[in-house]
């Protein structure tokens, strides 16, 4: 039986499938030809070192920032991840964030707990999520999912990547002018480098005390610690956050103020969608021990 080395946690459905086929480890060696791991876990430089017979990483996630895939394919390593499968379940989360910043979802749910409502009468109004003008810093597979599900709510989308789409929606080439003329900023490009704090001082001062930044790409893709002063200056109005800077940690800061949604990296995670990405990574792992071939390589594997 090849050996895959096991990173993270699997699901049992995905585990039943892979003990049929692999003998699964826990520890690197010169013995494994396969990984399973995950967009958060990727795969550690020494722990690649460490599998010189390796063939194939399949990565539980759309993400693989934490793989070197530069590396990977230096060593003639495939990658594999999972496009397309979590594009609604990612946009529910981004919408679902942006209606609770909006709505106060969690100061009025409070205000029910309390006893305020009944001790001080009705709760402060809130702001209406229609006709909003709505910045999407990445327009891929998923930030298309976003705009798709916001249509009820009337939005002007524009949108931001590094080259304009063949879509109905207003490219703006600077990140910083989309953020000025944006009620709302989504962000949902990959993490690493050329992302990196992307949106900075800048570009939250621009998006205003009025604005909402929502975040369901990387924590890496925004300067946490400046954002935490946005918002406690009121620069910026509100913000709901999936991911962090050094997920799970979470700064304090971000957790005491008011005007934040916080979630723990959950933008994928329910029962259906994880059985989705479950059964594509293991799809991808059991084909290639087949034949050789995978069936959602990263695209700098595209041409291995
Ligand atoms: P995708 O289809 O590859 O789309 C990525 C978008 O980001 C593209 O529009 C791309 O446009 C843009 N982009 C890439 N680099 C950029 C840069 N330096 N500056 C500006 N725009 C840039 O990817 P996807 O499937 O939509 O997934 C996007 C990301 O969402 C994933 O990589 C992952 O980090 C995150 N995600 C998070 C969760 C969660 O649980 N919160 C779940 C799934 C995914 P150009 O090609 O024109 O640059
Ligand atoms: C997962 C994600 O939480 O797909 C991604 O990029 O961020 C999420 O769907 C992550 O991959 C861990 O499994």
């Amino acid at each position: 039986m090849p050996e895959l080395l096991q990173i993270g946690g699997i699901t049992e459905a995905m585990k039943t499938r892979l003990d049929a086929v692999f003998d699964i480890q826990r520890a690197p060696g010169e013995t494994i030809t396969h990984i399973v791991t995950n967009g958060h876990d990727g795969v550690p430089p020494d722990v690649m070192a460490a599998c010189p017979n390796l063939q194939m990483i399949s990565c539980y996630g759309v993400g693989y920032d934490a793989i070197d895939t530069s590396e990977a394919v230096r060593r003639g390593v495939m990658v594999t991840h999972t496009p397309n499968v979590l594009n609604n379940e990612v946009a529910t989360t981004a919408v679902m964030l942006m209606l609770a910043c909006y709505r106060e979802l969690l100061r009025d749910d409070a205000y029910v707990r309390s006893g305020d409502w009944a001790a001080h009468g009705n709760a402060p109004l809130t702001r209406s999520a229609d006709n909003q003008t709505i910045g999407i810093l990445g327009l891929g597979r998923i930030g298309q999912a976003i705009a798709d599900k916001l249509a009820p709510w009337s939005p002007t989308i524009l949108y931001h990547s590094r080259s304009p789409k063949d879509v109905p929606f207003e490219y703006v080439g600077d990140l910083v002018e989309m953020a000025r003329r944006s009620d709302v900023l989504i962000c949902i490009t990959p993490g690493g480098p050329s992302t990196h704090k992307i949106v900075n001082a800048d570009v939250l001062n621009a998006l205003g005390s009025q604005g909402t930044l929502i975040n369901v790409s990387r924590g890496s893709v925004v300067d946490e610690a400046v954002l935490v002063k946005a918002l406690t200056s009121g620069a910026l109005g509100w913000a709901g956050l999936d991911v962090f800077e050094h997920d799970p940690q979470v700064p304090q800061e971000l957790r005491d103020l008011p005007n934040t949604v916080l979630l723990p990296h959950v933008g994928s995670a329910t029962v259906e969608t994880r059985a989705a990405m479950g059964a594509l990574t293991v799809d991808n792992l059991l084909q290639h021990v087949q034949d050789g071939t995978v069936l959602t390589a990263v695209p700098e594997c595209a041409a291995m």
